[in-house]
């Protein structure tokens, strides 16, 4: 039996768990523009590689739908850019925007992780699957807390429409191109972003654990480095040095 998707991707736990952390990303003004203008870059980057993929597929369907999905994914990095420029615009923004949050509410797709050449139809759908399912998925609950601000939030509704039809489109032609082994693909795909999001949650923590070492380190380590320093300056005799004759003859040492 074939496992079909739903027509409407409903976030995933680990999304809706993350929802206060998303409202708190989202909130700030600066911080939203920021992220979307990096989502406009995933999105550009996500849609060159599909172009790609259409160049280098020998299925005549895939590459029609393929153009079509590369072609929404220009038009959602514009309408990210262009959002962004008008948020900006009206906060005169300043460029000091703190703590992104990536590693836990990174860019929709994942997109940015494709590797195009060299991979197969059938790997090419199991990831644009999982890719486009994810973006379903986080743009629903980034749609859902942007009550704030409706221009953003119709953004990501309409985008979300075209990541559903990109979602349910990968599946169905998985299922066309390898009736059999669709799951097993499916599954491979699934390990290979389990594997990317661990890299990328390890990273961001490596970051904030590195901050807390060298920040401790600053205040626990330096001070006594600082007292022994102070100490020697107060030893130095005040001003010039009568230095005895003789002692500045060495060309190996200073005095
Ligand atoms: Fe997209
Ligand atoms: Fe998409």
């Amino acid at each position: 039996m074939v496992d079909l998707p739903r027509p409407h991707e409903r976030p995933t736990a680990f999304d809706r768990m993350l929802i206060p952390v998303h409202r708190w990303i989202w909130r700030d003004a600066d911080r939203r523009v920021q992220k979307l203008l990096r989502f406009g870059e995933t999105e550009t980057d996500g849609g060159r590689d599909i172009l790609r993929a259409a160049e280098v597929t020998s299925d005549p369907l895939l590459r029609r739908l393929y153009l079509e999905h590369a072609i929404d994914e220009f038009r959602h990095g514009v309408l990210f850019r262009h959002r962004a420029a008008e948020l900006l615009r009206a906060s005169q923004s300043r460029s000091n925007i703190g703590f992104q949050g990536d590693w836990l509410a990174p860019g929709g797709h994942g997109l940015d992780d494709l590797q195009v050449d060299g991979e197969s139809d059938q790997t090419m759908l199991a990831f644009l699957h999982l890719s486009e399912k994810a973006a379903a998925s986080r743009f629903s609950v980034y749609r859902d807390v942007m009550q704030h601000d409706p221009p953003t939030r119709a953004i990501f509704e309409e985008i979300l429409h075209d990541e559903t039809f990109h979602m349910n489109y990968t599946f169905t032609q998985l299922a066309r191109v390898e009736p059999q082994r669709h799951k097993r693909h499916l599954w491979r795909a699934r390990l290979s972003r389990l594997w990317k999001a661990y890299l990328r949650l390890a990273t961001g923590l490596a970051g904030i654990l590195g901050s807390i070492l060298l920040t401790i380190q600053y205040f626990i380590l330096l001070p006594p480095f600082a007292w022994l320093a102070k100490r020697a300056a107060r030893r130095e005799n005040f001003g010039w040095t009568i230095v005895s004759p003789g002692r500045g003859d060495s060309l190996d040492r200073q005095y």
